[in-house]
C-alpha cells in the first residue's frame, strides 16, 4: 500500500486531480489518498464550483494560505505544508501543473528526501518571464518522477539532462475529466442562460499578467476584440484578477463600450465545458484550454507570444496568435471563415481518458531515480 498526498492549489489543478483521486479510490488495496488544498484559489467560483462539479471530495488538509506577492505566496504554502508531510510521512507526494502551489510543495519535499511526482512536466514556454515557466523548471529538476503529457515534453527533458529513468509519458489527465464530464456538461443550461446559439458565440478567457496587468497591451487587446465582436457575441468569463486590473487600470468604459464583448462572472467546469464545446471560436491565454479545444476541435486563439503546448498548433486547432490586434482579428477572421472539419479529429496519443491510472502505475513501478 503506498501512502499518497495529492495538491491542489488553483483552479486548473482541479481538473487534473480529480481522475487521480477517483483512480486512487477505485483501487484501495494500493492506495491510501491525503488531498491537500493550499488555498491559494478560495473564491467559491474559483474552487469550491469545481470541486462540486468535478466530484471531489472535501481536502483532508486546507492550508489556507490565500493571495499574495509570488514570493510571499511561494513560502506561505512552503511553511504550512512542511508540518503535514512530517505528520503524514507519505511514501509519494503529486504535484500537478505550473502553479506557485506546485513549486512549493515540491520544493519542501525535495528538502525533506520525500518523492515528488510532478504531473504534467516536461512543458516549456521558454520564455522566463512567465511565473508558471519558472514554476515549471524548477519543479522538474527536484521531482522524483516526471510524469509527462506528450513526447515533446519528454524531449525537452532530456535536453536538460534528466536521465531518462526519471520520465514517464503518461499523457494527459486534463484530458481524463473532460472525456469523463463531457456527458454531464451537456445538461448545463448555461447557452440558455445566456440566450446563446449553438456555434454562434466566441468565448474569451484572459488573466496572464502579461496581457491584464499593463495598460497598453490590454487596450490593444480591447482593440481587436471589438473588431472581433462586429462579426459575433464573445463572452467573457472574467477572471478575478482580470476584473480587478480593468477597474484599476481604467478600462472599464472601454470595455462597456464593447457592445458584443459580455463580462460575465467566472462559471464552474461543466458550465465552462458546455460554453466552450458549443463555441465556434475561442480566444485565450490559459494553457489548459488550449489543450481542451483540440480535444474539442474547437478553432482557438492564443493571445501569447508562446505555447508550451505546441502539440495543440501541431494538431491544427490551435493559433498561436501573440497581442498584436492586426493578427488576432486576421487569426480570428481566417477561423471563423474556415470551420473545422469535424471528422478529421484527432486527439494525441494518450489524451484517451486513462492518464490517471497510467500515474498510479508509474508511482508503483520500481525505478531506479538518479
Ligand atoms: C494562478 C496561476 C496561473 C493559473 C491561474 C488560473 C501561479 C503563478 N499562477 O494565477 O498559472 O493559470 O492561477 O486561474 O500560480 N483572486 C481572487 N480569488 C481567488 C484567487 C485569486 O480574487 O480565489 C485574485 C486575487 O486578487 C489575487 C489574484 O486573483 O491576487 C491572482 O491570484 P493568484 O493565485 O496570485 O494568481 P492567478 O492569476 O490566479
Amino acid at each position: 500500500m503506498l501512502k499518497l498526498i495529492i495538491i491542489a492549489g488553483a483552479r486548473p489543478n482541479f481538473m487534473k486531480i480529480a481522475p487521480i483521486v477517483a483512480a486512487a479510490k477505485r483501487r484501495p488495496a494500493e492506495f491510501q489518498l491525503t488531498v491537500v488544498h493550499t488555498g491559494q484559489h478560495y473564491d467559491a467560483a474559483m474552487s469550491d464550483a469545481f470541486f462540486r462539479d468535478l466530484n471531489l471530495p472535501e481536502p483532508d488538509v486546507y492550508l489556507g494560505v490565500g493571495s499574495g506577492s509570488h514570493a510571499v505566496q511561494t513560502a506561505a504554502v512552503i511553511k504550512a505544508f512542511e508540518p503535514v508531510v512530517l505528520k503524514e510521512k507519505p511514501d509519494w507526494v503529486v504535484v500537478v501543473g505550473d502553479v506557485n502551489s506546485t513549486l512549493a510543495c515540491a520544493l519542501v519535499c525535495a528538502k525533506l528526501n520525500i518523492k515528488v511526482a510532478h504531473v504534467e512536466a516536461g512543458l516549456r514556454s521558454r520564455d522566463r518571464s512567465m511565473p508558471e515557466e519558472i514554476n515549471r523548471l524548477l519543479t522538474d529538476q527536484i521531482a522524483d518522477l516526471l510524469l509527462t503529457p506528450s513526447p515533446d515534453a519528454d524531449a525537452n527533458l532530456r535536453a536538460e539532462g534528466i536521465p531518462e529513468s526519471r520520465i514517464c509519458f503518461v499523457g494527459n489527465v486534463m484530458i481524463d475529466s473532460l472525456l469523463k464530464q463531457l456527458q454531464r456538461a451537456r445538461d448545463s443550461t448555461i447557452l440558455n442562460q445566456l440566450d446563446l446559439n449553438e456555434r454562434d458565440y466566441a468565448v474569451l478567457t484572459l488573466h496572464r499578467p502579461s496581457n491584464v496587468d499593463e495598460q497598453n497591451a490590454f487596450a490593444r487587446i480591447l482593440d481587436a476584440l471589438a473588431a472581433i465582436g462586429a462579426r459575433l457575441p464573445v463572452i467573457f468569463p472574467a477572471h478575478p484578477r482580470t476584473r480587478k486590473m480593468i477597474d484599476e487600470l481604467g478600462l472599464a468604459r472601454r470595455v462597456e463600450g464593447i457592445s458584443n464583448l459580455r463580462l460575465i462572472e467566472p462559471i464552474g467546469y461543466l458550465d465552462f465545458l458546455r460554453l466552450m464545446s458549443g463555441a465556434r471560436l475561442v480566444l485565450t491565454d490559459s494553457g489548459g484550454i488550449q489543450e481542451e479545444t483540440t480535444v474539442l476541435g474547437i478553432p482557438c486563439i492564443t493571445l501569447r507570444e508562446n505555447t508550451e503546448r505546441p502539440i495543440t498548433v501541431e494538431m491544427g486547432t490551435n493559433t498561436i496568435a501573440g497581442t498584436d490586434p492586426n493578427k488576432i482579428v486576421e487569426s480570428a477572421d481566417r477561423a471563423l471563415n474556415n470551420p473545422p472539419d469535424k471528422s478529421r479529429l484527432q486527439a494525441p496519443e494518450f489524451w484517451d481518458g486513462q492518464s490517471a491510472d497510467r500515474i498510479l502505475d508509474a508511482l508503483l513501478a520500481p525505478r531506479i531515480v538518479n
